[in-house]
């Protein structure tokens, strides 16, 4: 029955029963159907199409129309840290879901490259997930199986939710002894294993459950079979132990702690909450702790520029109206130790004297633009030469602003702060 059609023959049922989308490439599959990239003609626009087994919502007559049903309250969550869902149909014999095509990698994926992430980078990770599971419990939806595949992490840095409104009424593969229970053992709070109501902190559970694996690599209650995952999850004490192994702070443990309480009124009562005292911990780490124990830099509130020129006076004189600015100035004398500091330090503004020794700005420049980690950055181009036709050739060349010297220090600033 479910999950024995091949991605293949899915393809075929599809393409016979709808005119609309052409199928592209298979993005992935899971436990109840296959997520194509799909050209949607009516829209002249490339959507994710998730095609259900046939047979899936079958099961239960009920299952369909409480599908769609879901599925229409999820289609009203409006949120940058959700992938927005377009339509609900079926193809032939086969429902669909069509949704935005969110590019980058699931968090999965990302945590099968590198292992794990540290706390400077798991903070804003989950704190882009609460707000996402925030919006979506404000417009009644409650995830019911967030884990790293369906978290996206596009190249820009943003985090988007998958699969809202669509745990709820189908038959977790995994379970399917059961037949009930819907989500993922390892990220379940419970009160889903048992079947209780669920709100809001079941996803709040489950989000923290997904920051625990990505600081520590493991999952705290992962058993060999679903039921004494499921066991451990009820049962077993939470091991806290285990994110000071792996270096994680006092303080952000305490909040993943509060989160994976076994009873939902013991927990951070929402997404909100949440996000709000993780934003809270990078601002105070921020102000007391500037250097973070951990490799990479803590989020930073401030913004950060570096300025690299050669004249020791107009240095200090531009790095001085920075800082009265408000942003936090690094040096260079040089394009080579300009580089250097971009690795060390990762300013989110780069102010660049174009006649730099060693290596001058423009070639500084070009490096920066060709290396995919650093091509976002804002390079601000001081330029000795004035002119029309230099100015088009920095700024073709990368330069998000060309400014001439003698420099006009307020024109600078309205430049900083429009990057
Ligand atoms: N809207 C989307 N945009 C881009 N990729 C997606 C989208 N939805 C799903 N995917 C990809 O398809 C894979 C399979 O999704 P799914 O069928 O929900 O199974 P699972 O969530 O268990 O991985 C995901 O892991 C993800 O890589
Ligand atoms: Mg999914």
């Amino acid at each position: 029955m479910t999950g024995e059609v091949s991605t293949e023959r899915l393809r075929e049922i599809f393409a016979a029963g709808s005119k609309r989308y052409e199928l592209r490439q298979l993005l992935g599959q899971g436990g109840v159907g296959a997520v194509f990239a799909a050209w949607d003609r009516d829209l002249d626009a490339e959507v994710a199409i998730k095609v259900l087994f046939p047979g899936i919502l079958e099961t239960e007559p009920l299952y369909v129309a409480r599908f769609r049903q879901e599925v229409r309250i999820a289609r009203k969550i409006k949120h940058e840290n959700v992938a927005p869902i377009f339509d609900i149909a079926e193809a032939g014999e086969l429902h669909f879901v069509s949704m935005e095509l969110v590019p980058g990698e699931t968090l999965a994926e990302r945590l099968d490259r590198v292992g794990r992430l540290n706390e400077a980078a798991t903070i804003p990770l989950l704190e882009q997930i609460a707000r996402g599971i925030d919006a979506a419990h404000r417009a009644g939806v409650v995830h019911r199986d967030l884990k790293p595949q369906n978290v996206m992490l596009t190249p820009e840095g943003k985090v988007v939710l998958l699969d809202f409104g669509m745990a709820r009424h189908l038959p977790s593969p995994q379970l399917t002894q059961t037949g009930f229970v819907t989500g993922t053992p390892a990220y379940m709070a419970p009160e889903q294993i048992l079947e209780e109501p669920v709100d809001g902190r079941a996803d709040v559970y489950a989000a923290a459950m997904v920051a625990w694996e990505a600081l520590t690599g493991t999952l705290p209650f992962q058993r060999d079979t679903a039921l004494a995952t499921m066991e451990a999850q009820l049962d077993d004490p939470l091991p806290e132990k285990e994110l000071e192994g792996a270096r994680v702070s006092p303080e952000l443990s305490a909040i993943l702690v509060r989160c994976l309480q076994k009873k939902p009124a013991d927990r951070i009562a929402s997404g909100e909450v949440l996000a709000n005292e993780l934003r809270k911990l990078q601002r105070e780490r921020h102000l007391t702790r500037p250097l973070s124990p951990m490799k990479a830099p803590a989020p930073r509130v401030r913004r950060r520029v570096l300025l690299a020129d050669d004249e020791p006076g107009v240095r200090s004189e531009v790095a001085a109206c920075l800082s009265k600015a408000g942003y936090d100035v690094d040096l260079a004398r040089d394009g080579a130790q300009a580089l250097e500091r971009l690795h060390e330090r990762q300013p989110d503004v780069l102010v660049l004297d174009e006649a730099l020794p060693v290596m001058d700005g423009l070639d500084v420049l070009r490096v920066v633009k060709a290396n995919a980690a650093m091509a976002r950055l804002p390079i601000i181009l001081l330029s000795g030469t004035t002119g029309r036709s230099h100015h088009a050739f920095a700024l073709a060349a990368g330069a998000t602003a060309v400014m001439d010297r003698p420099l006009d220090l307020n024109a600078l600033l309205e430049a900083v702060a429009r990057t």
